[in-house]
């Protein structure tokens, strides 16, 4: 054999004179990525292997050796004893050579009427399956946390924001469940992707389909798959299930991010709301005094690669003729980074959570500021017969009065009042009370402390059913 014909791949190169380039070869390889997907892509050709027997294409011995073989790679790897080749462009084919290595002749049948097109588009579709029910485990994890310690402070007084303002009083229970209402939709995304996910394209081989008699039911039931691709072009081109995945990741990430902001406003001295634990925040190199919340930012930060993966995705399928085209083998780099960000970021905001201390104190004195039951004083009148407009002018310009006294109208008495409406009288004061005003919101979703309750242990018992 010439120099250059060993260069030539021996599992494609059969009409190759000369091999890939050095440049070529370094920038087609993907294994370094791709390798996540050995313990799929053993496990589909393990499968595949049975099939093939079934179809007469592999005899028992065959079929012994090749899964003899596909073990000993699978501990191999994870045994960190497996040479990964990147001259082999991909997981694919780094496995199918060692197996051709340990199994001899049987291994060269295994891709029979397969196509690394429909081979890596069931192993994407089987790993993400995994790695989806791992996020649900951390979502599930987390929203239990945030459950516990909106029990613990179902009824604890703090202001509520719009345009980050003190708008009206709620409790910090209903603060803490409105994220857990985020996470369960998260929750029945990531469910409502894996349902599209759980298809199997293997059989589609290169394109077209396959002409061996492979049984694709049983392969998609011996692999755990619902359904079979119904189209063998689709099958091959569709990355259909990978956007939507990171697109329901983003999602997951710009939530993650918009509670961290919740919690980097809370920590700071100047709304003093809540202490951070130790263990998730640093210090500054420079100023002794400070504990910063950087684990709160890393996620709020990190969360803007969610997003990019999803438009990198976007951009890279867009244009792309059926059916499989090189490009897509791009398509696991952004993937991956969106997972591993859920997956860590979720498990550290657990932790975050759970060593959070609220300032209770501090939270309820914000709550006689702002000029916070404007909006009950507004709703007294309207009890009173007043239409919702005309009281709504007249508490704004009770609000204006009571500003160029520098005071919070339940600091009005009743005589200043009543130069407003008539209306006013002596029982206004429960409306003014900001811990007694929470106690009215109490249609379901409010904020009553009774109805945050019910919600925390509905909550409860939902979480607790959960398999995942
Ligand atoms: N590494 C490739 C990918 O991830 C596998 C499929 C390659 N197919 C091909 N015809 N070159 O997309």
């Amino acid at each position: 054999m010439t120099k250059k014909e060993k260069e030539v791949n021996p599992l494609w190169g059969g009409r190759f004179t000369k091999g890939t380039g050095d440049l070529a070869q370094s920038f087609s390889a993907s294994v370094d990525i791709d390798k996540n997907l050995f313990e799929v892509d053993i496990k589909g050709s393990i499968a595949y292997a049975e099939i093939l027997k079934a179809a007469k294409i592999l005899t028992a011995k065959d079929l012994a050796k090749i899964k003899k073989g596909l073990n000993k790679i699978l501990s191999e790897i994870e045994q960190d004893k497996f040479t990964w080749d990147p001259r082999l462009e991909d997981v694919h084919m780094n496995i199918e050579s060692r197996l051709v290595e340990i199994s001899g002749a049987a291994a060269k049948k295994l891709h029979t009427g397969r196509s690394r097109n429909d081979q890596v588009a069931t192993d994407l579709r089987l790993f993400l399956m995994e790695r989806i029910d791992e996020i649900l485990k951390t979502i599930t994890a987390l929203q239990k946390s945030i459950v516990n310690q909106a029990d613990k402070n179902f009824d604890v007084l703090m202001p509520g924001f719009t345009h980050l303002q003190i708008a009206q009083p709620v409790t910090l229970g209903h603060h803490l469940m409105a994220w857990n209402e985020m996470l369960t939709r998260d929750y029945s995304r990531l469910i409502d992707a894996k349902k599209r996910l759980n298809v199997m394209p293997l059989g589609s081989a290169a394109l077209s389909g396959t002409r061996f008699n492979i049984d694709r039911e049983l392969l998609a039931k011996k692999l755990g798959f619902n359904e079979i691709s119904r189209n063998s072009m689709d099958a091959v081109s569709d990355r259909d299930f990978v956007l939507e995945l990171a697109s329901v990741l983003s999602i997951i990430g710009i939530h993650l991010s918009r509670v961290c902001e919740e919690i980097i406003i809370w920590a700071s001295s100047q709304y003093d709301y809540l202490e951070l634990s130790d263990e998730v925040c640093t210090g500054s190199s420079i100023m002794p005094q400070k504990k910063n919340p950087d684990m709160a930012e890393l996620i709020r930060g990190g969360a803007s690669k969610t997003i990019a993966n999803l438009m990198g995705l976007l951009s890279l399928m867009k244009n792309l003729p059926l059916t499989y085209n090189r490009d897509m083998q791009e398509d696991k780099a952004y993937i991956f980074d969106s997972l591993d960000f859920s997956e860590n970021s979720l498990a550290l905001l657990k932790i975050v959570i759970d060593g959070m201390k609220p300032n209770i104190e501090k939270m309820k004195q914000d709550c006689f500021k702002g000029q916070i039951t404007a909006t009950d004083l507004a709703d007294y009148l309207v009890e009173k017969n007043m239409p919702f407009r005309q009281a709504h002018s007249v508490v704004g310009k009770i609000v204006a009065f009571a500003e160029t006294k520098n005071k919070q109208i339940f600091e009005l008495d009743l005589k200043e009042l009543k130069k407003f409406s008539k209306l006013i009288e002596d029982d206004v004061s429960s409306y003014l009370d900001p811990a007694i005003t929470i106690n009215s919101r109490n249609q379901i979703g409010g904020t009553a402390p009774s109805q945050v309750k019910k919600e925390i242990s509905l909550s409860k018992k939902l979480l607790a059913k959960r398999k995942l």
